[in-house]
């Protein structure tokens, strides 16, 4: 089948469908992607993306723009509360090494800035289409159904429609992922609230500072206190803790979402255990970023 008459359908314009539209773009394959809402799904908070990834970015143009956008650094730390012990040093970037520092950045804005792309290279894009099912495939072309009743036809469909994806119960008839009961309770505070000791390196990833971040916390046997820098000059930082969530069923998701002040509270737990900087962390938790 030659390039000119592939048309590629696309389920789903998360991280994976717009970025593979631009990569199917670039090879002037021709590609149509359909949503199932509004808008790409925005789950919240933040990403840490790694050379790997920064270098599809880039080769699509949109790293450039994302950089300027989210915090730059190079390593992420794990320490210990009590002696303040760099437990562990995990090196996520290396401008000498891969040619890219590592980049921490709203989960929105990527979505924004791949969006922009799409729409720039004109790539058709449909929003409130959700997939349904498979009608027929031959050796040429597959057929499906949206939710809506319509019918549509393409060389290839591509399943990006996330962990729950719809196509894969096509192909892997059963496959249902499995929830390991821990959960992540994020929210953004100011950086300056957490009062940070006087930084010996004004850039914030720098091992030579008392508590260098982004930083995982450690109090033996409570887990990792999260801090981590997400606007381009570091004047935010998103804080996350993990905790057991056995109770929850999935259709009760949108519930323990919805109730801020019980994932305040997680937020808080055994926070006395913790050195200061994390007492002020969880001071004042704006409710607009605080998610499940
Ligand atoms: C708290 C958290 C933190 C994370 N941190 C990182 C990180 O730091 N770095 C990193 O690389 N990854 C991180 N990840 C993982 C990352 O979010 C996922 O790998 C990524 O979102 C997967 O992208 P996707 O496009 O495959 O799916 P999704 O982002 O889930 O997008 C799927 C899209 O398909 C749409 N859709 C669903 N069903 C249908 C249908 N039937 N028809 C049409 N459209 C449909 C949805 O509305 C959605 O827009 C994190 C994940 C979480 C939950
Ligand atoms: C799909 O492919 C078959 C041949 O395999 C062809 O007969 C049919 O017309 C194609 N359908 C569409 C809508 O292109």
């Amino acid at each position: 089948m030659a390039n000119s008459t592939l048309d590629v359908a696309i389920i789903g314009a998360g991280l994976s469908g717009l970025t593979l539209a631009l990569a199917l773009h670039q090879q002037s394959i021709h590609c149509t992607i359909y949503e199932a809402r509004e808008a790409p799904l925005n789950v919240g908070g933040g990403l840490m993306l790694t050379p790997n990834g920064l270098k599809v970015l880039d080769k699509l143009a949109v790293y450039e723009p994302l950089k300027k956008r989210g915090y730059n650094f190079d390593h992420i730390y794990f320490q210990d509360a009590e002696s303040r012990r760099i437990l562990e040093t995990i090196e996520y970037g290396n401008l000498e090494r891969y040619g890219f520092r590592a980049l921490r950045v709203y989960r929105y804005i990527v979505l924004e800035e791949l969006l922009a792309a799409v729409k720039e290279k004109s790539i058709p894009i449909y929003f409130t289409r959700r997939f349904d099912h498979v009608i027929s495939e031959t050796e040429d072309n597959v057929t499906w159904k949206f939710k809506d009743g319509s019918i549509a036809t393409a060389s290839l469909l591509i399943g990006a429609d996330g962990i729950h994806s719809t196509v894969r119960s096509y192909l892997a008839p059963g496959l249902k992922p499995i929830f390991a009961s821990m959960a992540a309770i994020i929210a953004a505070v100011p950086t300056a609230q957490l009062e940070l000791p006087e930084a010996s390196d004004p850039d914030m990833n720098a091992a030579s500072n008392i508590y260098p971040i982004p930083s995982g916390i450690v109090v033996p046997r409570l887990g990792a206190f999260v801090i981590a820098p997400q606007t381009h000059n570091g004047d935010e930082v998103m804080i996350t803790v993990q905790r057991p969530m056995t109770e929850v069923v999935e259709a009760r998701w949108v519930d323990v979402d919805t109730d801020k002040e019980h994932l305040r509270s997680l937020l808080r737990q055994n926070s006395e255990r913790f050195p200061s900087i994390v007492q002020n962390a969880v001071r004042d938790i704006p409710t607009d970023q605080l998610r499940i």
